[in-house]
């Protein structure tokens, strides 16, 4: 029997763009009445333990979901065994991901856009450094990435 799938997103800090993705992504599965797992998490460890960023969670707000409760961590070695796919924001945290997997990791890896026809290899810009309206790029990106991942795995 197939294991039920299991979504781990994950981007540097994990308080702007993959809290974003995780919500998105959510929303994708309850509207599809999909069973998935969901989680995301950061490749660096400056913000473990802290809520999203301030405008990530008044995005998301503005989209109908509340993200206040989510809480930052680090991305460890289980969570390769832990979820079957584990998908980065951008290129950078792909590299950082195939550097860590340990040598049994069972999930596949992939970037969010590969999923979106048309989009393979583009990154979720990091919106971190820029201006709040950043976030709604942001937002439109992890939506799209999100959907299409719902719905590919609404079909296995
Ligand atoms: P995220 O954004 O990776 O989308 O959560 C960032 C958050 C924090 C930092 C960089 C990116 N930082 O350098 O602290």
């Amino acid at each position: 029997m197939m294991s039920s799938p299991a979504v781990l997103f994950v981007c540097l800090g994990n308080i702007c763009r993959s809290p974003l993705a995780e919500a998105a992504f959510r929303v994708e599965c309850e509207r599809r009445d999909l069973e998935v797992g969901v989680d995301s998490a950061g490749t660096g460890d400056w913000h473990v333990g802290q809520p999203p960023d301030v405008r990530a969670q008044a995005v998301a707000r503005r989209h109908g979901v509340d993200i206040s409760r989510y809480r930052a961590r680090q991305v460890c070695e289980e969570d390769f065994i832990r979820f079957t796919h584990v998908v980065a924001l951008d290129t950078d945290n792909l590299a950082d991901l195939q550097a860590l997997a340990p040598p049994d990791a069972t999930a596949q890896l992939s970037l969010l856009l590969d999923h979106v026809p048309g989009r393979a290899g583009e990154p979720v810009a990091d919106p971190y450094f820029g201006a709040a309206d950043g976030f709604d790029v942001t937002w439109a990106d992890v939506t799209a990435g999100a959907a299409e991942l719902a719905r590919q795995l609404g079909e296995d």
